[in-house]
C-alpha cells in the first residue's frame, strides 16, 4: 500500500493549488482525478482566456448560507497574492471590466502555472483513477481506487460541484462529506441562463443574438451588465450574475434603459420630431429588430410622436424601465458556470477547511457552500481555500 501525508481528489483549480502549496512544505502529495483529461474548466474558462480573479473580490462577492465563512481565507491568500504569482510566471493579463482579470493569451498559462508548482514540489498527479471506498484510520485515511490501495494522513476533497457533467462533475464530495456524517445544504445551478414559457419564448427567440445594456433584478439585489437574448431564452453577464439570486417562480426585473430616464428622454423626441414614428425614435437607442418585437410584445401602440397624450409615452417607458419577466427555469448543471450549496460551512473550519467533527479531512474550492458572483470570484475562491488548507494539511 503507498503511503502519503496527503491526497487531494479532484484536480481542478482548488486541488492543485492546495496540493503545489503542501508539496512546497515537503509534504509528500498526491492528486487523484477520474478525469481523463484534467483542467477541463480552466480551459474552458473566460471564453479560453481564464477570468482567474478579480481585483475587487471581497466576501461581498460571495454567496453562502454563512456569508462571514469565507473572510479568513479570503484574506489569508488574497487576489493579490495570485496576481502576484501570475506575474511571476510572467503571464500577461489584462483588466476586462469590473476588476476581472483574464489572461492576454490563453487558460493554458493558468493550468500550466498549476502544474509547474506541482511539479516544483514534487507533487503526483494520477488521472484517470476511480476513488471507491474511504475508510478512516487512527493515522488517517485509506482509499481504495482503481489503481490500488493507497493511505494518507490528510484527506482533502476538492470534487467540485455539479456544474458541467460533461467536464468530469460528480457528486463525488457530497457523498464523503454525508459518509462522515456532515451536513450538505441543498444545491442548485448558479451563473446559469434562464429559459422562458412558451409564449415569451415564441416572441423573444427571433431576438436571438441580440445583446442590451440592462439591469437585472431580484428582490434586493441588481446587477448591471448586458442582457443576451438566445434561441433558448436568456443569458449574458447580467443574467448569469441573477439567476444565482433568482428562485422558481420569482419574477425578474428588467430595466432595459439604465443609462437614462425614458421618459424624459421620449418627451424631448416627441418636441423634436413630432412626426417621428415612435418605432423610429427607439430605434436611436435599441436595434430595429428589438425594436419591432419590443413593441408587440409589450403591446404597445406605434404612431407619430406627436399622438402619444397624457401618460401615454411614461407608460411606453415604464414597459421597458420595469419589464417583469418570470422565467420558466434555467438550463440546469448542463450549462452553468458554478453549484450553489453543498458541504455546510458551519462543519468546517474557515481558517483551516478542515472538517470540525473528522481530523484530517478537508473541503476546498466549489464542493462547499461557498459561490462566488461571475468575474473571477470563483476561481479566487478555489486559490484561497486551497491555500489555507496547503498550509496545514
Ligand atoms: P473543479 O470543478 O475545477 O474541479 C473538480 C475536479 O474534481 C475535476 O477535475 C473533476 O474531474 C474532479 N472530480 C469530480 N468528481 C470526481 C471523482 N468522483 N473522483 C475523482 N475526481 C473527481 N470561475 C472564474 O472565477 N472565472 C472564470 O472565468 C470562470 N469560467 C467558467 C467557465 C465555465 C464554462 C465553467 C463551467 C466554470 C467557470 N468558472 C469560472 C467557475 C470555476 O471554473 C469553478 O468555480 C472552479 O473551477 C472550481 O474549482 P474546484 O477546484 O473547486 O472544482
Amino acid at each position: 500500500m503507498l503511503k502519503l501525508d496527503v491526497i487531494v481528489i479532484g484536480a481542478g483549480a482548488a486541488g492543485l493549488f492546495c496540493a503545489a502549496q503542501a508539496g512546497q512544505r515537503g509534504r509528500s502529495v498526491m492528486v487523484l482525478d477520474h478525469a481523463k483529461r484534467i483542467g477541463g474548466k480552466i480551459l474552458m474558462s473566460g471564453g479560453g482566456r481564464c477570468n482567474f480573479t478579480n481585483m475587487y473580490a471581497s466576501a461581498e462577492n460571495y454567496l453562502s448560507a454563512n456569508p462571514h465563512f469565507c473572510k479568513s481565507a479570503l484574506s489569508q491568500y488574497t487576489q493579490w497574492d495570485f496576481i502576484a504569482l501570475v506575474a511571476e510566471y510572467g503571464i500577461a493579463y489584462h483588466e476586462k471590466t469590473l476588476g476581472q482579470l483574464f489572461c492576454d493569451d490563453s487558460a493554458k498559462d493558468i493550468l500550466n502555472l498549476l502544474m509547474r508548482e506541482c511539479d516544483k514540489a514534487n507533487v503526483q498527479v494520477r488521472h484517470p483513477v476511480e476513488v471507491g471506498q474511504i475508510d478512516k484510520t487512527e493515522q488517517g485515511f485509506v482509499l481504495q481506487t482503481s489503481q490500488g490501495e493507497f493511505a494518507c494522513q490528510s484527506l482533502v476533497i476538492a470534487t467540485g460541484g455539479l456544474s458541467m457533467p460533461k467536464l468530469g462533475a460528480s457528486p463525488f464530495g457530497y457523498k464523503v462529506a454525508e459518509q462522515f456524517g456532515l451536513k450538505v445544504l441543498p444545491t442548485r445551478a448558479g451563473l446559469v441562463p434562464f429559459t422562458l414559457h412558451d409564449q415569451d419564448k415564441q416572441v423573444l427567440a427571433e431576438l436571438s443574438g441580440i445583446s442590451l445594456d440592462s439591469t437585472a433584478e431580484v428582490e434586493n439585489t441588481s446587477f448591471r451588465e448586458n442582457i443576451l437574448f438566445t434561441h433558448r431564452g436568456l443569458s449574458g453577464p447580467a443574467v448569469l450574475q441573477i439567476s444565482s439570486f433568482w428562485h422558481p417562480g420569482q419574477a425578474v426585473q428588467f430595466n432595459l434603459s439604465p443609462q437614462q430616464n425614458l421618459h424624459e428622454w421620449l418627451q424631448a423626441e416627441q418636441t423634436a420630431h413630432p412626426d417621428a414614428q415612435l418605432s423610429t425614435a427607439l430605434a436611436k437607442l435599441y436595434p430595429k429588430r428589438f425594436v419591432q418585437v419590443a413593441i408587440e410584445y409589450f403591446q404597445l401602440s406605434n404612431k407619430p410622436l406627436k399622438q402619444y397624450q397624457g401618460k401615454q409615452l411614461e407608460q411606453v417607458a415604464v414597459a421597458f424601465e420595469e419589464w417583469a419577466l418570470k422565467p420558466n427555469g434555467t438550463e440546469g448543471y448542463r450549462t452553468a458556470e458554478v453549484t450553489l450549496g453543498g458541504v455546510d460551512t458551519n462543519e468546517l473550519s474557515s481558517k483551516t477547511m478542515e472538517a470540525r467533527k473528522v481530523p484530517g479531512l478537508y473541503f476546498i474550492g466549489e464542493v462547499m457552500d461557498v459561490t462566488g458572483w461571475l468575474g473571477g470570484y470563483n476561481f479566487q475562491w478555489a486559490w484561497s481555500s486551497g491555500w489555507v488548507a496547503g498550509q496545514v494539511v
